[in-house]
Formats: structure tokens, C-alpha cells, sequence
């Protein structure tokens, strides 16, 4: 199998006036790669996804998304090819529209392979979806009703219902509580054991919402990578206390990930 570029990253640098958002990015993602973005608040988390979102131009450096070139293309023909779920999106969703809506209309005006049989494949592709993310009983509830880990869910239903090439969540377990963040996690684990599923792209702030299943990280801290590759190698106790400032100690159990400060009581 030839494996293709999704993303390909080379010095993408991000200014808003005297700040540095993003400082020389070198990234790249292959199709069959799931990765996970971790860093402290500010490092810069949701402003690389906006690049590979197709919403913001880098200030130099070039950003390739899909074999394109960020810059010489329509994003436009790009965005419908990248699904993404985010906080701000999800303010936009209108409370009293029902959940099954929300899936359906993601492909309203898209032109995409399977667009020509239309109406009754994208409402059994919606269905289809929401019982993969576990929310089939919420089809019929309007947006507003639901909880704060019901509402992620129909996001990714939302986000996977174009059929997209590159899935980008910005921190979708926020907000959760211990049950919702553990049934996200078997969820978005499941994604991405799914051969058939796009390359995916997880912001997060806590080792413990990694799923099962993810491949590769990228630890960010100041605009900066500050470790970036396979998961085994990038998720130390060096690398996490580089990234978020302090001394952290790590442990790794049944695939899932813990961390916490270190003290003069840790052990190790
Ligand atoms: N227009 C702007 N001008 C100056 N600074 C900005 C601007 N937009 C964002 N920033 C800053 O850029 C930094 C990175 O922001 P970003 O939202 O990417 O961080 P993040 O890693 O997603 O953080 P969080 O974990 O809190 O979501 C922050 O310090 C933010 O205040
Ligand atoms: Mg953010």
C-alpha cells in the first residue's frame, strides 16, 4: 500500500502581532496514523488545528493538507474534506434542531463521492452514524436538550458525515465527567482501530483521555514542538514535564496512560 501524506507540515509559523502562536511546525500524518496533540493552555493546540482545518493561513512556512498546498488552493473544495469538531462549531449548532438534522446537514452543499444517490443514503448514513458514536436513542431529541458528552458525540457523527480524509477533534472529552470521558475514550478508541477510518487528530490536555489505539503524539508548550512521533516514544515522564512545566510522573496500564506532579513522595 502507498501511504500519502494527509498533513505535511514545513516551518508553519502562526504571528498575531508581537506574538508567536506557532514557531516552525514540522509535522507530517500519514492516512493510517491517529494522532494526539497535547500541551498546556496556550501552547497553541487550536490554532495548529486551524491550520489543518483549512481556517487560518500560516504566517510563513508552508502547510500541505490533502495534497494541497494551503495558499494555492480553494479551501473551499478543501474543507469539505476535513471533518472537525470544536467548542466554537459547536456554538453555532442551533438548539432546537433535532440531533438526526444535525448529523444529515453536515453534507448539505457538499459534493463528495457518494452525493449522487442523496437524500436516502445521507439519512441512512446519519443513522449509521449515531449508533457508531453511541447516540442512536438521541436522534429524534433536539440539540439544546442534551448533555455536554451527548452534544460531543453527535459532533463526531457530524464531523464523520462527509466522509472526510482528516478528523480533527479539539479537546472533545472537555467537560466530562468520569463515565462520559471513559465512554468517549472506548468510542473515539474503536474510530481508531477502524481501518477505514480518516486520519484523526486529538487535542487534548490529559494523558488519560488518549485512546487506545492512537499511534503518534505531539507535545506542543510555547508555540513549540516539544516531542513529536510514535506514541511510546513521545509519552515520557521527560517529555510530559518538558511540555506542561513541571515534574510529572507517568504510568501506562492496560493501554491507557496516568499522570500526575511528582513529589518528594513519589516513588521511582
Ligand atoms: N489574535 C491573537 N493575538 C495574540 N495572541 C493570540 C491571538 N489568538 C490567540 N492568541 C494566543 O495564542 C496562544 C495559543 O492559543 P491556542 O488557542 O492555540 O492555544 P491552545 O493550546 O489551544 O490552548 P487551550 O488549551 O487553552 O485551548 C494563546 O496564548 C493565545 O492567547
Ligand atoms: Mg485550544
Amino acid at each position: 500500500m502507498v501511504m500519502t501524506a494527509v498533513l505535511e507540515f514545513a516551518d508553519v509559523t502562526v504571528r498575531r502581532g508581537q506574538a508567536t502562536l506557532l514557531d516552525r511546525i514540522n509535522w507530517t500524518v500519514e492516512e493510517d496514523e491517529r494522532w494526539v496533540i497535547l500541551g498546556p493552555n496556550g501552547a497553541g493546540k487550536t490554532t495548529l488545528l486551524q491550520v489543518a482545518a483549512a481556517h487560518i493561513h500560516p504566517t510563513s512556512g508552508v502547510a500541505g493538507i490533502l495534497e494541497e498546498v494551503l495558499g494555492t488552493v480553494d479551501v473551499f473544495d478543501l474543507r469539505p474534506r476535513i471533518g472537525l469538531t470544536s467548542a466554537a462549531l459547536a456554538e453555532r449548532i442551533p438548539r432546537h434542531e433535532l440531533v438526526h438534522d444535525v448529523v444529515v446537514s453536515a453534507s448539505y452543499g457538499v459534493v463528495g463521492r457518494w452525493r449522487e444517490a442523496y437524500d436516502a443514503l445521507d439519512h441512512e448514513r446519519a443513522a449509521d452514524l449515531l449508533v457508531e458514536v453511541g447516540a442512536r436513542h438521541l436522534t429524534d431529541r433536539t440539540f439544546g436538550t442534551l448533555s455536554e458528552g451527548e452534544r460531543k458525540r453527535v459532533q463526531i457523527a457530524r464531523a464523520l458525515m462527509t466522509d472526510p480524509e482528516l478528523l480533527l477533534l479539539d479537546e472533545p472529552a472537555a467537560g466530562l465527567d468520569l463515565g462520559g470521558r471513559e465512554d468517549l475514550v472506548s468510542t473515539l478508541s474503536v474510530l481508531a482501530m477502524d481501518p477505514d477510518s480518516p486520519a484523526t487528530v486529538l487535542v487534548s490536555h490529559h494523558v488519560e483521555e488518549i485512546p487506545p489505539g492512537f499511534t503518534h503524539a505531539l507535545l506542543l508548550r510555547g508555540g513549540r514542538v516539544v516531542a513529536s512521533g510514535l506514541l511510546d516514544h513521545v509519552i515520557t515522564e521527560s517529555n510530559l514535564s518538558a511540555a506542561f512545566g513541571m515534574p510529572l510522573v507517568l504510568s501506562h496500564a492496560d493501554g491507557r496512560w496516568a499522570a500526575r506532579r511528582r513529589t518528594r513522595h513519589s516513588a521511582g
